[in-house]
């Protein structure tokens, strides 16, 4: 049987030594703003990332392809490693501890509970409808893992971003993440495909998953913008255009081709980023 996943290298889990000790929410000494809207990263992540891994332990079982299945274990822990890095950050900087609570709280609810394993807090009992929800949050995996991929090559390209005066440790946990999405990108497509072919719960998981991605990341942006005591401030769009046009943030025009590019059926993860790059990083990092 041909393996669904393609790439020849084995996805290797790792932990890097971080130390934010240091680290502050004004990460880019001479811009707050884009700052800000990165440090999203930070509260965002860790509740989807852990839904990822809780999705995937529940399909291993049903997964014949062995290249596929130690992909997919080598997935799990990435993804755990890099929810916790971002735990990390979050305790480092008291923003995200004294006032995003209620804000990951949300995030809780929504990847526990709306989405979990039990849909709105619901016990399937019926296998074949557990099955049918265990596809569509692979479809739904997968959609996101296509923006984790594509955010993980613009950042290890973010040349702008590595040239400006920035605390050069949380600009490494997110070049680290961002790599290690490029790297494992084909494998929430293989597992959704393992299990289904069809392109419309494909396509509806996608649906849902790009606008929720997108609100919360603005939900989120507009809360650490405000609560920012050293540089408290509403977000306004000409700011975030600005951070773009200088190419310290991601452009929009560029997140929202990537979304539709999700839309061709016969899209592979393995057009986007590229591997070589993401390893050689990993390589220089020496992780
Ligand atoms: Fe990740
Ligand atoms: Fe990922």
């Amino acid at each position: 049987m041909k393996s669904l996943i393609s790439e020849t290298h084995s996805i290797t889990p790792r932990r890097p030594a971080f130390d934010f000790s240091k680290s502050s929410l004004h990460w880019i000494k001479d811009d707050p703003i884009a700052s800000n809207i990165l440090n999203v990263i930070h509260p965002i992540t860790p509740a989807p990332e852990r839904w990822f891994c809780q999705t995937f332990r529940e399909a291993l079982p049903y997964i014949q392809d062995e290249k596929l299945k130690q992909a997919a274990i080598a997935f799990i822990k990435q993804e755990a490693s890099h929810s916790y890095g971002h735990t990390l950050v979050n305790r480092q900087l008291h923003i995200v501890e004294q006032h995003l609570q209620d804000y990951l709280k949300l995030l809780d609810w929504i990847f526990d509970d709306m989405i979990g394993s039990n849909p709105l807090g619901i016990k399937l009992k019926n296998e074949k409808l557990k099955k049918h929800w265990l596809k569509t949050r692979l479809g739904m995996v997968a959609a996101a893992e296509h923006i984790t991929g594509v955010l993980g090559h613009w950042v290890l390209n973010a040349e702008t971003l590595e040239k400006s005066a920035i605390e050069i440790e949380l600009f490494r946990l997110l070049q680290w993440h961002g790599a290690e999405e490029v790297e494992h990108r084909e494998v929430a497509d293989a597992m959704f495909r393992s299990m289904s072919n069809s392109i419309t719960l494909r396509t509806a998981s996608a649906v849902f998953i790009f606008p929720l991605f997108s609100i919360l990341a603005i939900l989120g942006i507009y809360q650490i913008m405000e609560k920012d005591t050293e540089f408290p401030q509403p977000f306004k769009i000409r700011d975030y255009l600005r951070a773009a046009r200088q190419d310290r943030v991601p452009k929009a025009q560029m997140l929202l081709k990537a979304g539709m590019r999700y839309f061709n059926p016969k899209h592979s993860p393995l057009t986007e980023g590229n591997t070589q790059q993401a390893l050689n990083f990993l390589k220089k990092m020496g992780s």
